[in-house]
């Protein structure tokens, strides 16, 4: 039975993501621009159903919902090359066409106006679903519509779908060079809704995704259409698993359990390798990709597509390897003792201390001219030091209320401005619970029975184990 998958993209960004993701899918399984399967498409092994749904004319139809709040980047999608695949009831812009101004407070009122539509879209695509696996969120948490119209939307699927599992594919600002001036408060107000709606979130920094352009395909200021690329190739390898199953990882909740220990501690980083001129242009082939190639590749802080700084206790929670090729598990087998032999990667010190990893088949109708990738998705806990860089910048234009005025013109803000208070003391307790999960009594600091109890509810994702039982 498929364990589908909806997704919903809100906003520029996660519509422009979008619009690079479908055509990779659709490549990826031999399905042409018109939603047909191509003649050469005969391979089969592949799950198309996760992400797709076939119309009466079979042919197949994502299974997405596009929200934005403005029509540039939705009209370029419903004329491009792809624009026949979507569903066009699918489609939702906002009446009056003019975006949420970059702000937070903007786009979360309009999701109180518009989501009784919005969601009635989304329970179409789940009651066409056999088996509703969870919802994946593409949004930026920067500017207004993706930030807060999704945060609204968050909670939402959350109270309506309260046994689903829902991910996001968050694009984190620049804070070094971000062209929207209030990015602070919006993402500090957005990373309240990925810590206490969201599942799993997968963050990808718009900072460490130029840095990665400029030194993989040598590119010094690159385009979105660049850097979402980069994006669009994790989101494919990273539901592989999905979408060629194998014994283990192949459905969300087995990827996300395998994570994600601790309920609140649900944020992560990938790295990938090679970037070939298969994925993404410009990109330089790489000659040796062996298992181990690949493997130590990806634990190079330079390759995460996250900006953090490792403090001297930093250390992963938890690892999962996508690799996708031609491989001997023995390879594996001998990648996974030299790594632990060298030492190249540091875990907590209360839960396992090993690599997981799940091979995958790579798409029989893309040439590759290399042997092996592989993509990493990882819990490390110097994630920590990318919230405190947004609290630290939200402090500093907090503290002379700059730019204000806009967001105390929205509902949201209208009698005072809590909301802000209460973010920011959502994500100062996520940064110390990071900061706690480095240390050996994690799980129970007291070291007595209740404290012990307290721990052991830590581990428990409710969520999840229901879902796993039902
Ligand atoms: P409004 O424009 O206020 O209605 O909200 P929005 O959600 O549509 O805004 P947008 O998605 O443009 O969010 C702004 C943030 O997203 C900034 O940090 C931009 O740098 C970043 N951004 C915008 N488009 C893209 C994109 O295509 N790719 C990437 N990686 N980042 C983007």
């Amino acid at each position: 039975m498929p364990r589908e998958i909806i997704t919903v993209q809100a906003g520029q960004c996660g519509n422009s993501i979008g619009s690079q993701f479908w055509p990779q899918l659709c490549q990826e399984h031999g399905i042409s621009q018109d939603g047909n399967l191509e003649d050469f498409a005969t391979e089969g092994g592949d799950r198309k159903d996760v992400f797709f749904y076939q119309s009466d004319d079979t042919r197949y139809i994502p299974r997405a919902i596009l929200i934005d709040l403005e029509p540039r980047v939705l009209n370029g999608i419903q004329t491009g090359p792809y624009k026949n695949i979507y569903n066009p009831e699918n489609f939702f812009v906002g009446k009056n066409g003019v975006g949420a101004a970059n702000n937070w407070g903007d786009g979360y009122q309009t999701g109180e106006l518009v989501h009784e539509e919005v969601m009635e879209m989304i329970d179409r695509e789940a009651d066409g679903s056999d088996s509703l696996e969870g919802f994946m969120m593409l949004h930026s948490i920067a500017g207004g519509t993706g930030s807060g119209l999704g945060s609204f939307l968050l909670e939402r699927l959350n109270d309506r779908f309260p046994k689903k599992i829902i991910q996001t594919y968050s694009v984190f600002p620049d804070t070094q060079n971000d062209n929207v001036v209030v990015h602070p408060y919006n993402s500090l107000l957005s990373m309240r809704r990925l810590t206490q709606n969201a599942d799993s979130v997968v963050v990808l920094d718009n900072g460490a995704l130029s840095r990665i352009a400029a030194d993989r395909l040598h590119v010094q200021e690159p385009s979105f259409q660049q850097t979402n690329q980069l994006v669009s190739t994790v989101m494919s390898a990273s539901t592989t698993p999905l979408r060629y199953p194998g014994y283990m990882h192949n459905d969300l909740v087995s990827i996300v359990a395998s994570l994600i220990p601790t309920p609140r501690c649900h944020f992560l980083m990938t790295s990938y390798t090679p970037f070939t001129g298969a994925n993404v242009e410009q990109a330089k082939t790489v000659r040796k990709t062996t298992v181990l190639d690949v493997m130590r590749r990806l634990l190079q802080p330079k390759n995460r597509m996250v900006s953090t700084i490792p403090g001297k206790k930093s250390c992963y929670i938890s690892i999962l390897n996508v690799i996708q090729g031609d491989v001997d598990p023995t390879d594996v087998h001998k990648s996974l003792l030299r790594i632990r032999e060298r030492k190249l990667a540091t875990f907590i010190p209360w839960g396992p201390a090993s690599i997981q990893v799940a091979l995958t088949k790579k798409s029989p109708y893309i040439p590759m001219n290399h042997r092996v990738s592989g993509l990493m998705l990882a819990n490390h806990t110097s994630i920590a030091t990318l919230f405190k860089r947004i609290v630290r910048h939200y402090d500093t234009m907090r503290k002379r209320n700059a730019f204000m005025e806009g967001y105390k013109k929205t509902a949201p803000f209208a009698d005072n401005l809590n909301e802000f208070d209460e973010a920011k003391e959502v994500v100062t307790d996520l940064i110390a619970e990071y900061e706690a999960a480095e240390n050996a009594d994690y799980l129970n600091p007291e070291g007595d029975q209740a404290a012990g109890e307290a721990g052991d509810k830590r581990v428990t994702n409710l969520k999840m184990s229901n879902q796993q039982q039902s």
